[in-house]
């Protein structure tokens, strides 16, 4: 597998100050116990720190005064094929761009590995959108990943979206 941290520092942004950067393996249990407050709603499935640990180079964190207030990271899945997935912000830290943040880096960092079509499931598609995805039929996802990656994964796609981000 190949690993998303050549460069720590993704992004560094002023008002409010927060650092987008790929995740250390002193923060999995903060990336875990992030990704698993969301899961009793049905946004994130739980993750447990060692699930975390053992693809600590998958993520990137948003790091604000010293702790994780957002996460997110991206699973290979083929050949220039990604996956999105445990997107999620602190409660106390929403609407402060955090999300927007975590999600530009993870993409950017998708970029830089060379994955030209990153997907992902989500039960809100709008906020997605705003982040350059779109939302695409489920027939037109590729078979082999709703089987593989979904349904054989023991996921659900009822009431969720499937989304796209394509790089031309
Ligand atoms: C969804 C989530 C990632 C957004 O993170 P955030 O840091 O609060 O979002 P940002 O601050 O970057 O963006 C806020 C903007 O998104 C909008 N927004 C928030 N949730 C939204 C939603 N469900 N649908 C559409 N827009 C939404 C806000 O209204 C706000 O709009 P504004 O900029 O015009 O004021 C966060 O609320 C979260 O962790 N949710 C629970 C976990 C989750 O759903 N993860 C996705 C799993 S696929």
């Amino acid at each position: 597998m190949t690993t998303m941290t050549a460069s720590p520092v993704l992004t560094t942004i002023e008002q409010p100050p927060m650092i987008v950067r790929h995740a250390r393996v002193a923060d999995a249990p903060a990336i875990a116990a992030l990704v698993s407050s969301w899961s009793d709603q049905g946004f994130t499935l739980r993750r447990s720190p060692g699930e975390v640990l053992a693809m600590i180079d998958r993520f990137v964190v948003v790091e604000s005064s010293g702790a994780i207030i957002a996460c997110a990271c991206v699973e290979e899945c083929g050949r220039h094929v990604g996956e999105v997935r445990s997107v999620a912000v602190a409660e106390r830290a929403k609407g402060m761009g955090a999300g927007k943040a975590v999600l530009a880096g993870v993409v950017k960092a998708a970029d830089a590995e060379g994955i030209k079509e990153l997907y992902l499931l989500t039960k809100i598609p709008a906020w997605f959108e705003r982040g350059g995805f779109c939302a695409v039929p489920i027939e037109e996802v590729p078979s082999w990943w709703v089987r593989e990656r979904v349904l054989n994964a023991g996921r659900s796609l009822e009431g969720r979206s499937a989304m796209c981000r394509k790089v031309p």
